[in-house]
C-alpha cells in the first residue's frame, strides 16, 4: 500500500474561510490541539467574497433595530422553513461576534459619533450591516488569520481531503492528499469540523472561485450524515456580465446599499413593477420621486432594488427574457446618479466602493463614479448543506459537526446579505466548542485500516487508468464543463420539471463518465487529477440539488418553478437527502418544519 503521513489532533477542522479559522480558534481556546487544512493558502477564501458587510443588530445606526427584528427578517428571508433555533441564535449572537473581532483589530468604517457604522441591505429593516467599504469579508479573514496564527493552530495548505473516516458510528478522521507533490496524509481527530464553504463550481456562472467543489457535503453525505434543503441556491442579482472572461465575479449588495439604483434598456427602474406577497403591506411611495420605498414604517425606508436576492435575480431575468436588457445579456446598475443628491459623489463612491471601482476599472474599463455598470445573477451561495443540530453544529454522525455555508437550515429557503458572514462567526464558534468538548468527553477512535486502503486505491485509479483507456480516455475538465452546463441551463434560477428530469439523467450519465476519467500524469502538480477526484463531491451535489429540486412541486424562496409558481403550504416542509445502505443510492424524504416556539412566533406575527 502507499505510504502516507500521520498526524493525530483532537479536532481536525477542514476549511479555513471565516466559519473553519472562528472554529479552530475556539477549539483551541478550549485547550483542544487543533489541525485546520485547507485546499488552497491560508487567507483564500470564499468569505472574502461577502464584501458588503456583517448583519449584527448594534443599533449603531437605527436606535430601533435589535434581535428580535433581526430574526424576524430572517425567517422572513427564509421563506419561514428557516431552522428557527439556528436564526434565533445568529441574531441574540452576531452583535458579540462582531465586538469581539473588533477586539482582534478588525477595523470597520465609523459613524461622525465613532460606532461601528451600519449600511442597508436587502430584506434587512434597518441599517445592519457592519462594514469595511466593499472589502468586510476580506478584513474579517485578516483578522482571524492574524488572531489566529497565534492560537497554536497547525495549519496544512493546499491539502485536500477526499474521505471522512469512522470507527463504528463515530467518526475517527479524515484522509486527504497535498495538492503539490500528491503525497497522502492520514489525521486522526476525536472530532471533525467540516467547513468546507458551498459548491458553485458545478454551475457555468458562478462567484464562487476553483475550490468551491462541494467538499463538505459530499464528505459529509458519504459518511452517512443527512443532507438538508439542497434545492434552495441562491444566485446574487449582481454579478459581472461583461467582459466574458469574468462573468460571473461578485458586484456587491453593497453598490445597492449606497443607492445604487436597477434600470432597463429603456431607462425604467423595474424594480418597482413586482412587489412580492411576503412585503405588500410595504407599499411603494412615489417611484417617479427617485428611490423611495417604504417598508410599513415611512421612517425604514428602502429603495426595491433592496427586495430580497431571489427576488431581484428573478426580476432581472424577466426584463432580460422579455428584450429590456443591456448589451451583454444583463441589466444596468447605476451609482454615478447620486451625484444628483450628494457633493463630491465621485470621492464618496471611491471611498464606499473602493474595490468595485478598481474591478470595473481594471477589468471593464468602465468609471463607476460615470457610468452604469452592466450586471446579471450569479451563482453565490448555497442555503442547503449538512443538517447539524442548531446549538452544537454537529451533524447525524457523532463527532462530525459542520458550520457556515455547508451546514444548512440557517437561512431556509433564502438568505440574506450580510447573514453569511455572522453565521460563520456565531456558528464557527459554536461548532469549535462542542467539538471541543466532545474530543474531551470521547476517547480517541480507531481508524478502519480497509477504508484507507480502499480511499488510496479510488484516488489512485484517474492516474492508473491512463494507459489502459489510450485514445478513448474521459477528460475530467470535459466533464466538468459539460456539468456545469448541465446545471446552469436545467437546474438555474427558473426551473420546470422537464429540464430538471432531464438533468437527473443527465448527472447518472456524467457519473458514469467520471467513472472513467483519466489524469495523464503522475501524482505532482497535476491539476488533472484533481479534478477528476473533484468530480465526485461536484457530481453528488448536482445529484441532490437537482433531485430536491425536481421532487418540490411549488415556488419558494430561491428554488423557482415556472410550472407551479406559487407557493404552496402541502410543499411547506424541509426535504432531506438521506444515504441508503449498501449501494449508496440517494433517497430524497422531507420532514415538518421544526416547530416555533409561541414566543418567537410572536416576535415573527409582530414584525410581518
Ligand atoms: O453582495 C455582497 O457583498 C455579498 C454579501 C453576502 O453574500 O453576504
Amino acid at each position: 500500500m502507499d505510504s502516507y503521513k500521520t498526524f493525530d489532533y483532537d479536532v481536525l477542522v477542514i476549511g479555513a474561510g471565516g466559519a473553519g479559522l472562528r472554529a479552530s480558534i475556539e477549539a483551541s481556546g478550549c485547550g483542544a490541539s487543533v489541525g485546520l487544512v485547507c485546499k488552497s493558502l491560508l487567507g483564500k477564501a470564499h468569505t472574502v467574497m461577502a464584501e458588503g458587510g456583517i448583519a449584527a443588530a448594534l443599533s449603531n445606526v437605527d436606535g430601533r433595530d435589535d434581535w428580535r427584528t433581526h430574526f424576524a427578517d430572517t425567517m422572513r428571508g427564509g421563506q419561514y422553513v428557516n431552522n428557527y433555533r439556528m436564526a434565533e441564535l445568529h441574531a441574540q449572537e452576531a452583535p458579540d461576534r462582531v465586538r469581539e473581532l473588533e477586539a482582534w483589530g478588525a477595523v470597520f468604517d465609523r459613524t461622525k459619533d465613532q460606532k461601528i457604522l451600519q449600511r442597508n441591505f436587502g430584506g434587512h429593516k434597518y441599517p445592519r450591516l457592519a462594514h469595511v467599504g466593499d472589502r468586510t469579508g476580506l478584513e474579517m479573514i485578516r483578522t482571524l488569520q492574524d488572531h489566529g496564527i497565534h492560537q497554536g493552530i497547525d495549519v496544512h495548505m493546499e491539502c485536500t481531503i477526499i474521505r471522512l473516516l469512522k470507527d463504528g458510528d463515530r467518526i475517527a478522521g479524515a484522509f486527504g492528499y497535498d495538492r503539490e507533490r500528491g503525497k497522502f496524509r492520514l489525521f486522526n481527530a476525536r472530532a471533525v469540523v467540516l467547513a468546507t464553504g458551498g459548491y458553485g463550481r458545478a454551475y457555468k456562472i458562478t462567484s464562487n472561485s476553483w475550490e468551491y467543489t462541494g467538499d463538505g457535503h459530499s464528505l459529509a453525505y458519504d459518511a452517512g450524515a443527512d443532507l438538508i434543503d439542497m434545492e434552495y441556491l441562491q444566485f446574487h442579482p449582481t454579478g459581472m456580465v461583461w467582459p466574458p472572461s469574468v462573468r460571473g465575479i461578485l458586484v456587491t449588495e453593497g453598490v445597492r446599499g449606497e443607492g445604487g439604483v436597477l434600470r432597463n434598456s429603456e431607462g425604467e427602474r423595474f424594480m418597482f413593477q413586482d412587489i412580492p406577497d411576503l412585503y405588500k403591506n410595504q407599499t411603494a411611495d412615489n417611484p417617479e420621486e427617485g428611490w423611495i420605498y417604504t417598508q410599513g414604517d415611512k421612517e425604514a425606508r428602502r429603495p426595491p432594488e433592496l427586495l430580497t436576492r431571489d427576488h431581484v435575480a428573478r426580476c432581472i431575468v424577466r426584463e432580460v427574457k422579455e428584450g429590456r436588457g443591456s448589451p451583454h445579456g444583463g441589466v444596468f446598475l447605476d451609482i454615478s446618479w447620486i451625484k444628483e443628491k450628494i457633493e463630491n459623489a465621485p470621492e464618496h463612491i471611491r471611498r464606499k466602493l473602493p474595490s468595485m471601482y478598481h474591478q470595473f476599472k481594471e477589468l471593464a474599463n468602465l468609471d463607476i463614479t460615470e457610468e452604469p455598470m452592466e450586471v446579471g445573477p450569479t451563482t453565490h451561495y448555497a442555503m442547503g448543506g449538512i443538517r447539524v443540530d442548531g446549538d452544537t453544529q454537529m451533524s447525524s454522525v457523532p463527532g462530525l459537526f459542520a458550520a457556515g455555508e455547508c451546514a444548512g437550515g440557517m437561512h431556509g429557503a433564502n438568505r440574506l446579505g450580510g447573514n453569511s458572514l455572522s453565521d460563520l462567526l456565531v456558528f464557527g464558534k459554536r461548532a469549535g466548542e462542542y467539538a471541543a468538548s466532545f474530543a474531551k468527553e470521547n476517547d480517541g477512535a480507531t481508524v478502519n485500516e480497509t477504508a484507507v486502503a480502499d480511499t488510496i486505491k479510488w484516488a489512485l485509479e484517474p492516474i492508473e487508468r491512463q494507459e489502459a483507456a489510450g485514445s478513448a480516455s474521459e477528460s475530467p475538465y470535459q466533464i466538468q464543463y459539460d456539468l456545469q452546463d448541465t446545471m446552469q441551463e436545467l437546474v438555474g434560477i427558473v426551473r420546470n420539471q422537464a429540464e430538471m428530469d432531464e438533468a437527473v439523467e443527465k448527472i447518472a450519465a456524467l457519473k458514469q463518465r467520471a467513472d472513467q476519467a483519466v489524469a495523464p500524469g503522475n501524482r505532482e502538480y497535476n491539476p488533472g487529477w484533481h479534478t477528476a477526484l473533484d468530480l465526485h463531491n461536484l457530481l453528488t451535489v448536482s445529484e441532490a440539488v437537482a433531485k430536491t429540486a425536481a421532487q418540490r412541486k411549488e415556488s419558494r424562496g430561491a428554488h423557482f418553478r415556472e410550472d407551479y409558481p406559487e407557493k404552496s403550504e402541502d410543499w411547506g416542509g424541509n426535504s432531506l437527502v438521506v444515504r441508503k445502505g449498501g449501494d449508496g443510492e440517494m433517497e430524497i424524504t422531507r420532514e415538518p418544519v421544526m416547530e416555533v416556539p409561541a414566543e418567537l412566533q410572536e416576535i415573527i406575527e409582530e414584525n410581518r
